[in-house]
């Protein structure tokens, strides 16, 4: 890219300056002890060197005090690191809860993201500047890795699973996207860009693309097309526990167990129905392993996601098949 060398990408996130003056610290440090190390070795060779044939070197026991200090400050330095370390995590960690929310499907050998406005891409995201974003990640097959050098983030993808990663771009361009985790044999192929756009610039690229619906009307579309709906009707009368209000939720195990309601939870639920089952029903509910794509998948959840939002119309409209009634009370039952 251009002409010049960069020893580092420009740094383009909120947290890449935090990510950086931490990582230039432990450099720092690194490189002053090893400076250290190396000068006392040759020092202290050269000074204390046998001159004679008959000498003697003194024998020493050992100092408290001298033990005292070399534990004492590399403690204490350690302990910087870690408490610096834990705070550049923690807010690399937990997404902002106003976060614009995008979903991610790695594949050999391409990243695809699905807007919830129905956009899709593949190896580009468009987003605005100045705007959280969280991915929502997942893989249809290994591990992949998704990274972003300017922004300084970077999640696994992992079949099975949703993972998170979340950003705040601070200035318009286009950056590179690189898959950081061996995934075959075009894994280096696995690239692409990040096109961060000015406010007003993101919303002519939304209004240019003409998606044929949400993804939360693709979500509603694919519940009536498998059936789901014939079981989880939204007044909760049929054999399986109405959806409506469920998200974000706590949800009573018939075991006893209270689970969170979250994307991971909504995955397994249809992949794997019988693993975690809600306090009065039967395991009656068949897997859908096989039947549905990953990026089915990703409709489906963000379309139960909307469902549990308590207040229908989430999903900025076109949600039509299976009606969400408006949310009932989410009674601690269903
Ligand atoms: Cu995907 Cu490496």
């Amino acid at each position: 890219m251009g002409g010049s060398f960069n020893l580092f990408p420009v740094q383009a996130s909120t947290v890449a300056s935090r990510v950086d003056n931490l990582y230039f610290f432990m450099l720092a440090v690194t490189v002053f002890f090893s400076v250290l190390v190396a000068a006392l070795l040759v020092v202290l060779a050269v000074r204390y060197q046998r001159r004679r044939a008959d000498e003697v070197g003194a024998n020493i026991h050992g100092s408290t005090a001298l033990e005292i200090i070399w534990t004492a400050i590399p403690l204490l330095i350690t302990l910087v690191m870690f408490v610096w370390g834990t705070s550049v995590y923690f807010a690399l960690a937990k997404p902002p809860a106003e976060a614009m929310e995008v979903y991610v499907v790695g594949k050999r050998w391409m990243w695809k993201a699905h807007h919830l406005t129905g956009h899709r891409e593949i190896n580009q995201l468009h987003i605005p500047v100045g705007t959280p974003v969280k991915l929502l990640i997942s893989s249809e097959d290994v591990i992949h890795s998704y990274y972003i050098p300017a922004f300084r983030t970077k999640m696994d993808a992992v079949p099975g699973k949703t993972t998170t990663l979340w950003f705040e771009a601070t200035q318009a361009g286009e950056y590179r996207l690189f898959c950081a985790e061996y995934c075959g044999t075009q894994h280096s192929g696995m690239i692409g860009k990040i096109v961060a756009l000015a406010p007003r610039d993101y919303q002519q690229w939304l209004a240019g693309g003409a998606p044929a619906g949400t993804l939360t009307s693709t979500g509603a579309q694919q519940f009536a097309s498998l059936g789901c709906v014939t079981c989880h009707q939204a007044e909760g009368t049929g054999r399986g526990p109405s959806l409506v209000g469920v998200f974000g939720k706590p949800q009573q195990m018939a075991n006893g167990a209270r689970v969170l309601a979250d994307e991971a939870y909504v995955r397994e639920s249809i992949l794997n129905p019988q693993a975690k089952m809600v306090q009065g029903y039967a395991p009656l509910m068949p897997t859908y392993q096989g039947q549905i794509s990953e990026e089915g998948l990703v409709s489906l959840i963000a379309y139960i996601k909307s469902l549990g939002a308590g207040a229908p119309g989430g999903g900025q409209g076109g949600s039509t098949a299976p009606a969400a009634a408006p949310a009932t009370d989410t009674r601690g039952t269903n």
